[in-house]
């Protein structure tokens, strides 16, 4: 790929592309993430961040105006105007070419314009360190409250069903 004609626009989802988004980003799931992440959108609860390179859909994250819900967080943080960001992924082949710095920060733009006063993430606490590092050079600090557990279905196209579940840490920042 040529870096001088690498650009990318982000926008929010459509309608008309979340059968493209699941066959890019997710051939083999049957768990429709795509059309759930619209479908908060569509409800007003965020905006579903699409990076696109021509038409291809090359990186996404969901922005909520408020997160996250887990115990953990919510009874030690007011998350109020705090604005969170969840499944964040760049397509493997474009990775490393600033896509998810891109998306990361236009929804924290948004989310200032929107009133918030802090956005945060969840990341595997000790298994994603690469994630992490990108994150700790934009700014986020880990809360301090130590790791918590997390888990969320999973529904594949060879009948599997289940539960996965993963140690993570929650990172914030705040919008000024
Ligand atoms: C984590 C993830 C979303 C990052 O996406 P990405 O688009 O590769 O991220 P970026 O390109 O913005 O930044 C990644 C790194 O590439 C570097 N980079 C950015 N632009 C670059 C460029 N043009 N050339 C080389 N490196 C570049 C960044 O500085 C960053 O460096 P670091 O590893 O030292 O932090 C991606 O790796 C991914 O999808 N992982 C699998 C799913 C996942 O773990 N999601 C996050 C869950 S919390």
């Amino acid at each position: 790929m040529d870096e001088q004609s690498f650009r990318i626009e982000i926008r929010p989802a459509e309608a008309t592309q979340l059968d493209l988004l699941e066959s890019t980003f997710d051939p083999d799931s049957l768990s429709r993430d795509h059309y759930r992440r619209y479908e908060k959108q569509q409800r007003g609860d965020g905006i579903y961040l699409i990076a696109w390179h021509d038409q291809t859909p090359v990186g996404h994250f969901l922005l909520l105006w408020s997160g996250p819900h887990d115990a953990a967080v919510m009874d030690a943080i007011d998350i109020t105007n705090s604005a969170y960001l969840e499944a964040g992924a760049t397509l493997g082949r474009y990775q490393r070419r600033g896509v998810a710095t891109a998306i990361i920060q236009e929804a924290e733009r948004l989310a200032k314009a929107r009133g918030c006063t802090h956005i945060g993430l969840e990341v595997g606490s000790t298994d994603n360190p690469d994630a992490k590092r990108l994150y700790t050079k934009m700014g986020y600090v880990d809360w301090g409250g130590g790791e918590f557990l997390i888990q969320w279905e999973y529904h594949d196209k060879n009948g599997q069903q289940g539960i996965e579940t993963e140690m993570v840490t929650y990172l914030r920042k705040p919008l000024v």
